[in-house]
């Protein structure tokens, strides 16, 4: 049991991965501005982990990862003189095309609120850290199944941020392994998180026409949207459309538990590990799954590739598998079934 520090805890990723953490016992602060997010998906944990609003399990602070004065109330948030032990740093933004419009804003929220957290963590002598990287370093992969070791070569200023916090990241394990207090840090890159809990009390809510697949197929099937467009029928794939490594969030959120684990009980070092199933679904193949588990129909036509997309991306899991004895079980039925729960009950999701 350790008390946690949790950036962009009430986002998509962070919401799940909270109820993971406080079902395995520890305890939690919640730091987010809720640029992306609504307080309601936390009140919701609560709930579903069957502790009390007035828990002090779970204390959740308004504040941004680039303010120092809220930095430092994260810090001073927990009972007694606990200190924090970890953090799992998500907040974050994340939408490819917005950063290609708005790179400084990238750079600021991704970079320079790693950096001040980093800062942070230092002054209040904490330096065990979960960073959600992202599938997206790898940019055009010249080998599929994608290893760590696969270069680095993001194509958007999204990825470029992230690249540089791992840099970052590593620059700062190296400068204090000597020290009395080495840092020890997991660089998770995830592949592509869908589902939710579920309970369909928690899932993703997206602001405005969703980017990504599972959001806009799942508004398709509930009729909020006409039909889908599916980018490409001319890919080299099986059946010409992209495919993907869709991973369950509530896989990815038990990744984290486990990496936590790991970084914990082992000597400081600092791990880099793919977050996938290890296993290929095309956009047609999601489409069909979908149709199933919501017994509506996903209508759809193929339109030309979007720019930036590559024909397939899937991670070779093995090494996180070998690290931390963790790896995905939920297929992709149990992705659409979960989403669908989430959709179906929360046409609006939180309605923020
Ligand atoms: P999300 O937008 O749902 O969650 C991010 C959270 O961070 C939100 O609650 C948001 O309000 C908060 N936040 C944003 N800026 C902040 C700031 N300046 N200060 C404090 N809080 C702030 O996104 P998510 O899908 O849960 O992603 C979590 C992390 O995982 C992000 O770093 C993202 O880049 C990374 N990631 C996501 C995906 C994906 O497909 N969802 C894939 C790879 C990596
Ligand atoms: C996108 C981001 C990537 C990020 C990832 C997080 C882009 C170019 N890439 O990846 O940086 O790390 O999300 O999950 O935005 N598709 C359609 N129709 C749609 C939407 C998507 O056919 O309306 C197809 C895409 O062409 C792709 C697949 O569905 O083949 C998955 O797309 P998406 O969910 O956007 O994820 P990625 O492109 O993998």
């Amino acid at each position: 049991m350790a008390h946690l520090l949790i950036t962009g805890g009430a986002g998509f990723i962070g919401s799940h991965t909270c109820l993971v953490l406080l079902e395995a016992g520890h305890s939690l602060v919640v730091l987010d501005n809720f640029a992306n997010s609504s307080p309601e998906s936390l009140i919701r944990v609560l709930e579903l982990a069957e502790l009390g609003f007035e828990s002090e399990r779970l204390r959740v602070i308004e504040g941004d990862i680039r303010s120092e004065a809220d930095l430092n109330r994260a810090f001073g948030a927990t009972p007694g003189s606990t200190g924090i032990e970890a953090v799992i740093h998500f907040a974050g933004l994340k939408a490819v095309g917005e950063s290609v419009a708005h790179p400084l804003r990238y750079w600021d929220v991704n970079l320079a609120g790693s950096r001040s957290l980093l800062a942070a963590m230092e002054a209040h002598g904490c330096r065990n850290l979960v960073f959600s990287s992202s599938a997206t370093l790898y940019g055009y992969p010249e080998v599929v199944p994608i290893a760590e070791t696969a270069p680095i070569q993001p194509i958007n200023p999204y990825g470029h941020s992230k690249a540089a916090v791992e840099q970052l990241l590593a620059d700062l394990y190296g400068a204090r392994l000597q020290s009395q207090t080495p840092w020890r840090i997991a660089r998770l890159r995830y592949f592509n998180p869908v589902g939710a809990h579920p309970s369909g009390r928690i899932g993703e809510d997206p602001n405005g026409t969703p980017n990504n697949l599972f959001p806009f197929v799942s508004q398709v099937a509930i009729g909020r949207r006409k039909q889908l467009q599916v980018f490409g029928g001319d890919w080299p794939t099986a059946d010409g459309s992209g495919v993907r490594d869709y991973i369950h969030v509530m896989d990815l959120a038990e990744g984290h538990r486990a990496a936590l684990d790991v970084l914990l009980a082992e000597p400081p070092q600092l791990l880099t590990l793919n977050l996938g199933s290890g296993q290929g679904h095309s956009v047609l193949e999601v489409v069909s799954a979908f149709g199933a588990a919501s017994g509506q129909p996903v209508p759809y036509e193929i339109v030309p590739r979007r720019a930036g997309d590559a024909a397939a991306t899937v991670a070779d899991a093995s090494l996180a598998h070998g690290r931390l004895g963790w790896r995905t079980s939920r297929t992709l039925q149990d992705m659409c079934r979960d989403g669908w729960a989430w959709q179906s009950g929360n046409p609006k999701g939180y309605g923020k």
